[in-house]
Formats: structure tokens, C-alpha cells, sequence
């Protein structure tokens, strides 16, 4: 049975299966998403003394990449990281996160493929600094590279994520105004995210009408 928390108004979390939620939900502005992208756990960057790669745990939900096709069937502007282990359509404005930090063995950059008609951008942050972040979700994206996501998509009042993990998109979607609507099938990944994002409604600057500009050259609209 589907668990259904209103953070806010206009700010719903639901825990369950996507597939299983998706149908039931009204329109939505633009869909921001991190789906698993079945390449493992193991090709994450360890953290913490005396971890070692041998140690890392594998997760069901990242041995295959998951059946896009209920998200692409929305009719709202995606933005989907990842995008690159999918079959999806050819598009130009792929979204980059370069991690300038990032030793040899691990990858340098992760790819977002978008619908969206516009030039490829890039955005640079650190392997520590997200990992100053970590809450506790393995594959937990860095804040700021979510908010600038979201700059992709300015118009777009309600944000959905059916793939929320720890809920970093929905606390970038509360921390510039807008709406948003998170699933996550783990119910210790959901908590996380409902702690998060009700910490971050209850900081004074989320009412901050406009979102403020990234500071590096990260995209122009
Ligand atoms: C790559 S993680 C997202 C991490 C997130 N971006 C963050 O910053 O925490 C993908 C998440 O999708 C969830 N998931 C996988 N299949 C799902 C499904 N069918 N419905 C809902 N959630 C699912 C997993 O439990 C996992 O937490």
C-alpha cells in the first residue's frame, strides 16, 4: 500500500513503486529525476575510513537499469540523470556534472539527457563536497547541482522525482519556491527524504521569490 506524506502544500512524497504511483498523479510541470542506472554500487566513490571497494554492499535496485517508459510517457519537460545507460531519444541538451577532484579509476563527469531543444551545459562540484552532504543514500546528487538543474526549467511550478532516493531534487525544488512531488520505493530512503525536505521548508530563505543565478557560468536561459 502506497504511504502518502504532505510535507507541505503542495509538497507530496509518496512511498512505493513508481510504476504503481505514476498513473494516479495530475499534471505535473517538469519531471527531475536520478534513476538507478544499473552499473552498481560498487562504481561509487567509497567513503570512510578503512572502506575498500570489496566492502561496498550491492543494491538490488542498481543491478539493472529500471523501465523508463511510464516517465517519458509525461507529457512535461525531463530532465534524467544517467540518461546516458538508457535508450532515449537523440537530444542537444545533455546536462553535465564535472567533478574537477575525481581521482583516475573513477569517472570525471555523469551525463543527464534532457527533452529539452537547447546547447549542452556543464556544471563543476567537487567529489568532497558532495560528500560533505552525504545523509546516508549511496548515490545521494549534490544540492546545488539539482538547483541548477531546476534552472533548466523556470517555469515549471510543480517538480516530480519518481525516483527521490534521500530527496536531494524536492529539497532544490522548496529551496527556489517551487512545488514538488517525490517518490522512492525504500522506505529508509523515504524517511530521509521527509526529514529533508521538511528541514529545508523551515529555512527562512526558501521564500525567496526567484531563484538566485548560479555563480559560474552555468546556463543561460
Ligand atoms: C539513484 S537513486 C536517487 C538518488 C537521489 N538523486 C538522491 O540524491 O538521493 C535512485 C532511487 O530510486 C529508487 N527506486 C528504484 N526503483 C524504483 C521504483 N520503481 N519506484 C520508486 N523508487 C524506485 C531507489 O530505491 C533509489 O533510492
Amino acid at each position: 500500500m502506497t504511504r502518502i506524506e504532505t510535507i507541505a502544500e503542495g509538497v507530496t512524497l509518496y512511498l512505493g513503486d513508481c510504476r504503481e504511483i505514476l498513473p494516479t498523479l495530475g499534471k505535473v510541470d517538469a519531471v527531475v529525476t536520478d534513476p538507478p542506472y544499473g552499473i552498481g554500487y560498487a562504481a561509487q566513490p567509497i567513503v570512510g575510513k578503512g572502506k575498500t571497494r570489496s566492502n561496498h554492499e550491492k543494491r538490488d535496485w542498481d543491478d539493472s537499469p529500471v523501465d523508463l517508459a511510464p516517465v517519458l510517457a509525461i507529457d512535461a519537460p525531463k530532465i534524467i540523470w544517467g540518461g546516458n545507460y538508457y535508450d532515449l531519444p537523440p537530444t542537444r541538451g545533455w546536462l553535465s556534472w564535472f567533478k574537477p577532484d575525481a581521482p583516475p579509476s573513477l569517472s570525471h563527469f555523469e551525463l543527464a539527457w534532457t527533452s529539452l531543444d537547447r546547447t549542452s551545459k556543464q556544471y563543476a562540484w567537487s567529489i568532497a563536497a558532495t560528500n560533505a552532504e552525504r545523509v546516508g543514500h549511496p548515490t545521494q546528487k549534490p544540492l546545488e547541482l539539482m538547483k541548477w538543474c531546476l534552472g533548466f526549467v523556470p517555469d515549471a511550478k510543480l517538480i516530480l522525482d519518481p525516483f527521490m532516493g534521500s530527496g536531494t531534487t524536492g529539497v532544490a525544488a522548496v529551496r527556489l519556491g517551487r512545488m514538488f512531488a517525490g517518490i522512492e520505493r525504500e522506505p529508509k530512503y523515504f524517511e530521509l527524504a521527509c526529514k529533508r525536505i521538511s528541514d529545508a521548508l523551515k529555512q527562512p530563505d526558501m521564500f525567496i521569490a526567484q531563484p538566485s543565478k548560479p555563480k559560474q557560468e552555468a546556463f543561460e536561459l
